[in-house]
């Protein structure tokens, strides 16, 4: 099975799928990494482990179509059988997630449909919430919006700051992210509307 991971950031959920691959405990193939922004630290992590990159900017683009189907020609010569969202600060459009209907998916830092969007940890935080977590997801068209394929939860404490909250949602992410990956290459998931049911 072959993965294209998408980043624009850090990239440490990557290097968790990077690990996980060379562990031998997921078994795919992480053909590219494609990212939006040319110098983000996850491309270099990526051409440290030897992965191929690719960077578009949607802005070089006239027209967001032309960009889609700029990435998804590519996509297409590497035969990507699954889109792994990693950090990528881009809504897809409608266009692109069709192309790839239930095989992309997103990893969001928070319980959803609790605290969508980019600041999900500070907001959880913000709002006084007791419990916060993890959530792994298919994506549709909206935002943080598609079947649920995993979630953990954990407490947050009185004393928490963002960044110890960050942490430990990072810690679940890098666990659950190559373990929602493994499901979907080894076909334990099946998407029943909005239900994924993961056969264990
Ligand atoms: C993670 O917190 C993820 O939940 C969110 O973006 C962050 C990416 O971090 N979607 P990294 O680039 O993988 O370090």
């Amino acid at each position: 099975m072959n993965i294209a991971v998408f980043v624009s950031g850090k990239g440490t959920n990557l290097e968790a799928i990077i690990a996980a691959v060379k562990a031998g405990t997921l078994k795919v193939n992480v053909s590219v990494v494609v990212s939006d922004v040319k110098d983000c630290f996850a491309l270099t992590r990526a051409r440290n482990a030897n992965i191929k990159t690719l960077t578009f900017n949607p802005k070089d683009f006239k027209t967001r179509i032309e960009f889609d189907k700029v990435v998804i020609k590519a996509l297409e010569e590497h035969n990507i059988d699954l889109i792994v969202l990693a950090g990528y600060m881009r809504l897809l459009s409608p266009f692109f997630v069709n192309k790839f209907k239930n095989r992309i998916m997103n990893i969001h830092p928070a319980l959803l449909p609790s605290f969508k969007g980019t600041q999900g940890i500070g907001d959880a935080l913000d709002y006084g919430v007791k419990v916060t977590g993890v959530t792994v997801h298919f994506v549709d068209a909206g935002l943080d919006s598609g079947p649920i394929i995993l979630q953990e939860a954990l407490k947050i404490k009185d004393e928490d700051t963002e960044e110890s909250l960050a942490e430990r949602i990072h810690k679940i992410e890098h666990r659950i992210y190559p373990e929602a990956v493994r499901l979907f290459a080894e076909g334990k998931l099946r998407i029943e509307g909005r239900k994924v049911r993961s056969k264990l």
